[in-house]
């Protein structure tokens, strides 16, 4: 697709972690590009990401509060607005969460996505079906289950999703790839690896480890802690989306990821160190808790990234040992935003879920 002036993104879930770096990244370097955002604000979401840019950039940017499961405020949004381009983030994305409670798992992601297809197939027939017109689904390397020791996920590795979350984001990719091949909606599939980066909520592995250090609380390591994840920077997996909205082929599927395996235990360890030395501590690692296992917990995530690298010329700029720190230290310096998206619901989920967990050494 190639870059014309004025182009108008509809991005869903933009008050999200992903969406947050996605929109904030956009409105500083493509200034064609405009954005309405539109997100339900449901715990992980939290406008004032924006404070600081909003009025800065008030031409090109509109937040709208409102939920994708909801068909009648998307069908006003896509009536008021003549969108190019739709980047779907909104999810509920906690796997932890899922296994608590999966069925806003069910309703958001696969039934507000079916929302968002719909809307949007009817407003690009009303439109004349341009072909540069962009559905981009943003989904993630978990609809393709667990790794043993070597193998990595390829886009043709077999959907074989462990948890309601990757079942809920599996099911979506299909309704996505359905409206591409039966209607011709021109939609395209990502799936990425594991992120890390600023504005990532604290109940993620790397957040969460970071303010228990700070917090000096326990280090809750899942099983063995041998669990392998393939981490990408945030703003890299943001430019890949660029890339492939802007040079990506409508029905096909691109994996996304870093190249950078560890095992769990090494990031919290690595975490611990790198802390340290920031606070000027020390035996951080004596607060790492072994605790009971995730249910279903997937052993390895790997992505072969070697299609949007060599078809589309995307591939990191950030190494994960300097990009590690630079979001240590965006947690050092906003412990502001870290209490008041700590505040209220996160709280109340915790105590309720997380009270029992038992250590297990
Ligand atoms: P997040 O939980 O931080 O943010 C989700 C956002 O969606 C929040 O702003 C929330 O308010 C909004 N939202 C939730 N339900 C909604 C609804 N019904 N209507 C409108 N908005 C709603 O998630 P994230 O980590 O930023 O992930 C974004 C997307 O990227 C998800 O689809 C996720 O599956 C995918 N993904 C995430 C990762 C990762 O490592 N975080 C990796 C690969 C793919
Ligand atoms: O792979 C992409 C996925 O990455 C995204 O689709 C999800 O939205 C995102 O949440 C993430 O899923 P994970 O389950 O891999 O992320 P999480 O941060 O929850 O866990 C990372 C690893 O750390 C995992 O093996 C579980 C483990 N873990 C997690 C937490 C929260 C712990 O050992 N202790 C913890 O307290």
């Amino acid at each position: 697709m190639e870059e014309k002036n004025n182009k108008k993104i509809l991005v869903t879930g933009g008050a999200g972690f992903i969406g947050t770096n996605f929109i904030r990244n956009i409105l500083k370097t493509k200034p064609f590009f405009s954005v309405v955002n539109f997100d339900a604000l449901t715990y992980a979401g939290n406008i004032s990401n924006f404070a600081d840019i909003s009025s800065i950039y008030d031409e090109r940017y509109r937040f709208v509060h409102g939920d994708i499961r909801d068909a009648a405020i998307i069908g006003k949004l896509f009536d008021e607005e003549d969108f190019d381009i739709v980047v779907h983030f909104a999810a509920e994305s906690h796997v932890d969460r899922s296994i608590s409670g999966p069925e806003v798992f069910i309703d958001t992601n696969v039934n507000g996505t079916f929302r968002l297809l719909e809307a949007s197939l009817k407003k690009w027939n009303m439109n004349g079906k341009p072909d540069d017109f962009r559905f981009i689904h943003v989904s993630t390397d978990e609809v393709y289950g667990s790794l043993g020791d070597t193998g990595y996920f390829t886009e043709t590795t077999p959907y074989d999703p462990s948890s309601p979350y990757s079942a809920s984001k599996a099911a979506s990719d299909h309704f996505v790839k359905a409206y591409y091949r039966t209607f011709g909606l021109p939609a395209i599939v990502t799936n990425c690896s594991n992120n890390y980066g600023s504005f990532q909520f604290p109940e993620k592995l790397i957040p969460l480890i970071i303010l228990n250090i700070m917090e000096r609380k326990d280090l809750p390591v899942y099983g063995d802690g041998k669990n392998v994840r393939d981490w990408l920077y945030v703003i890299d997996h943001c430019d890949a989306i660029l890339t492939v909205l802007e040079k990506g082929k409508q029905g096909e599927t691109y994996n996304i990821g870093g190249g950078a395996e560890y095992p769990n235990i090494e990031i919290v360890e690595l975490l611990c160190d790198l802390m340290d030395k920031k606070l000027n501590r020390s035996a951080s690692r004596e607060l790492i808790r072994f605790v009971n296992d995730r249910p279903g917990h997937d052993m390895r995530y790997a992505i072969d990234a070697s299609k949007i690298k060599n078809e589309l010329g995307w591939s990191p700029r950030f190494r994960f040992e300097e990009a590690i720190i630079e979001t240590v230290d965006w947690y050092l310096n906003n412990t502001d935003w870290v209490d008041s998206v700590r505040s209220g619901e996160y709280r109340h989920w915790i105590e309720k879920n997380y009270s029992d967990r038992s250590v297990v050494e």
